[in-house]
């Protein structure tokens, strides 16, 4: 075994082995064992020999491998392109062995590991014979690996040796020593293994002697670990996301994921390096923390996730709760739990209401007309929910009462009759009937019934509409009791009674003035001589046409005291149909004395007719 080394560090290798003399005088030998094994980045150099018979002239001289099946020229081989190079003889005949032998190697730069395979050698000539010698030379290319050893008495400290796949032929025994580097910064130590102190920031590499420039890859703690997420872009509530840590080592990172603050590994798939949500909900929402490990350290990156989704458990709420009274204000908050913040639009009684869409809706001096029911929805771009309604009451006091008299129309006495109010209130009013001046009705509620009503009943009413918020009083209602004919035993006796002394003092003066017109008539006929005239004159005589007793108890305080009691002035006029002696009486007034209650006020006719009363 012949070896050779190259200058420069480049390793060169012939390969010789004594030639094999073939059958029929054909034969290619290679100068070397058939195992070669090189190291990354060198050259090698494959020689053989070969062998022909004479008079035969050598058309092509090729090298190939068992990478294809058909034998391909390395030179032709687009992975060798620039790196191979034949160095041929001519070869030398002699014609006392009848045969012509020669040589030829192959030179392969800049090795790289897949250039391991088997080398073979081809010659064609003119004969058409060709010949490969079997088997060819087995290459294999090796890189230098730092390994790591952890030793177990001393956890601060790593060794490293620096390994080959294959035991390195064809070198220089020096070329065999390993070279430390620490960042790149050769080490004095030389050697197959290296101690060095975990958590450092070193990276270090081990390199053969010689090849300074062929280093094996750095063994380092993990750098900052970086993180993918896949889908891309906003991460959606209910989407599947996969976030992927990344963190240049060697030896390669083993990943951890756990969130923060909790710490505590999430609640999802960790395979490896990812993180698996699937779906991936709101309550994810938040930071997470990546861990790379190695035997020489360990890096973390913190990555937060943000879960965008529409509006939910959306509420309103009302503030100060419960009923609102007039006046009063009152703020309804919506409250939606949504990423982004949702924008809110009210609703009154299911129609929208104008207002800015992240203000609480607020109701000040609240009215009656807020009464209502009220709900808010919440809206992002990712949805919207409608809220719960909420029922503002709004509690007011009564407003002015209407009154009504059932049956309406004439007021008959004897009759019967409803006096109603009615006034918008909330909560609902309780009512109360006064009698002007006479102070409440025995019945309470809306409706006062009168029965069998007289004529003494007439008169002002009102009735007070009253609520926890206020009350408020109605206009007075006056009530015209007509006295029926048939009805007119109702007159108090009082009323008859002195309608009849007024009669009867009429009727009296009457007579008097009647029998003094007589006396004096008789006196003149005695004076004149004459007979006296039978004959009536007929004088003129006031003609009694109507008398009617009125009251007037609007002028007056009303009582509710038995009518006996009453002082009320009643008013009693003869009404004379002489001209000059047409006298209204001063009480009775046809209109009604204005209370101070009234806006309105509200009559009906008491009349209370007598029959004629003609003197004679
Ligand atoms: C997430 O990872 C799982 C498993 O690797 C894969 O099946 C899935 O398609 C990935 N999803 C996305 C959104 O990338
Ligand atoms: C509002 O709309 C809902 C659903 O259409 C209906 O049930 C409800 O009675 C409506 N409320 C009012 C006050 O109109
Ligand atoms: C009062 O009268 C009205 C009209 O007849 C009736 O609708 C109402 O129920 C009555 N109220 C009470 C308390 O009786
Ligand atoms: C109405 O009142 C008068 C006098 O007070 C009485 O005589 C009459 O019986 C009453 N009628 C009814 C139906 O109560
Ligand atoms: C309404 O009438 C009641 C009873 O007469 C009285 O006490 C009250 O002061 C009145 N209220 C108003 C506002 O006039
Ligand atoms: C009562 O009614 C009668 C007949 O309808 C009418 O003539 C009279 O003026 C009324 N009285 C009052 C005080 O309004």
């Amino acid at each position: 075994m012949n070896l050779r080394t190259a200058a420069r560090g480049f390793v060169a290798f012939l390969l010789s082995v004594p030639a094999l003399q073939g059958n029929d005088g054909w034969a290619v030998t290679y100068q070397a064992s058939n195992n070669v094994c090189a190291l990354r980045g060198s050259t090698v150099y494959i020689h053989c020999n070969y062998e022909y018979p004479y008079a035969n002239t050598v058309e092509k001289k090729l090298w190939f491998t068992n990478k294809h099946n058909e034998p391909v020229d390395l030179k032709d081989d687009t992975d060798y392109t620039g790196r191979v190079e034949y160095r041929c003889g001519e070869p030398s005949c002699s014609y006392y062995y009848s045969s012509c032998t020669g040589t030829c190697t192959l030179i392969i730069k800049g090795l790289t590991l897949s250039d391991s395979a088997e080398y073979k050698f081809r010659i064609t000539t003119n004969n058409g014979g060709a010949s490969s010698g079997l088997p060819g030379v087995k290459l294999s290319v090796t890189d230098l690996r730092p390994e790591v050893i952890i030793l177990p008495k001393n956890p601060n400290q790593l060794k490293l040796e620096c390994r080959r796949t294959c035991q390195l032929t064809g070198y220089r025994t020096y070329s065999l020593y390993s070279n430390w580097y620490r960042n790149e910064i050769q080490q004095r130590h030389q050697g197959k293994s290296y101690w060095f102190d975990i958590n450092s920031e070193h990276r270090v590499s081990c390199a053969a002697t010689g090849f300074k420039h062929l280093p094996s890859p750095s063994v380092y703690a993990p750098e900052t670990p970086s993180v993918g997420v896949t889908p891309p872009g906003v991460i959606k509530e209910g989407s599947s996301v996969n976030l992927t840590c990344t963190s240049e080592a060697n030896p390669v990172a083993k990943y951890t994921w756990s969130k923060v603050p909790t710490g505590h590994p999430p609640g999802h798939t960790v395979q490896g390096q990812q993180l698996s949500f699937h779906p991936i909900q709101s309550s994810d929402s938040g930071q997470y923390l990546c861990k790379a490990k190695n035997d020489l350290g360990t890096k973390s990156s913190p990555f937060s996730i943000d879960v965008k989704y529409g509006p939910k458990r959306t509420f309103v709420r009302p503030s100060p709760p419960g009923e609102i009274k007039e006046g009063g204000s009152v703020t309804l908050s919506c409250s939606s739990d949504a990423n982004p913040a949702a924008d809110y639009t009210w609703f009154k009684d299911n129609q929208s209401l104008l207002w800015e869409p992240r203000r609480p809706y607020t109701l000040d001096s609240v009215s009656s007309k807020d009464r209502g029911t009220y709900r808010c929805q919440a809206e992002n771009q990712y949805g919207y929910l409608g809220s719960n309604s909420v029922f503002i009451d709004v509690l007011y006091a009564p407003k002015t009462p209407s009154v009504s008299v059932r049956p309406p129309g004439e007021i008959k006495e004897g009759g019967s009759v409803t006096l109603s109010c009615s006034s918008d209130a909330n909560p609902a009013a309780d009512y109360t009937w006064f009698r002007e001046h006479g102070g409440s009705v025995e019945e309470l509620g809306e409706n006062y019934t009168i029965s069998n009503i007289t004529t003494e009943l007439g008169g002002n009413y009102y009735c007070e509409a009253r609520n926890a918020v206020g009350l408020h009083n109605s206009t007075l209602m006056f009530l015209n009791v007509t006295a029926s004919s048939s009805s007119s035993s109702s007159v108090t006796a009082t009323t008859v009674a002195r309608g009849t002394v007024a009669v009867l003092l009429a009727t009296i003066l009457l007579l008097i003035f009647l029998w003094m017109r007589r006396k004096r008539a008789s006196r003149n006929a005695r004076d004149q001589g004459g007979r006296p005239d039978t004959r009536e004159e007929s004088p003129p005589c006031p003609v009694y046409d109507n008398v009617s007793a009125l009251t007037n108890r609007s002028a007056s305080a009303a009582q509710r005291e038995p009518i006996e009691e009453q002082d009320d002035p009643h008013y009693a006029s003869i009404h004379i149909s002489r001209s000059e002696n047409q006298e209204v009486p001063r009480g009775f007034a046809g209109s009604l004395v204005e209370s101070d209650h009234t806006e309105q006020v509200l009559y009906s006719a008491i009349n209370l007719k007598r029959p004629k009363a003609v003197p004679e």
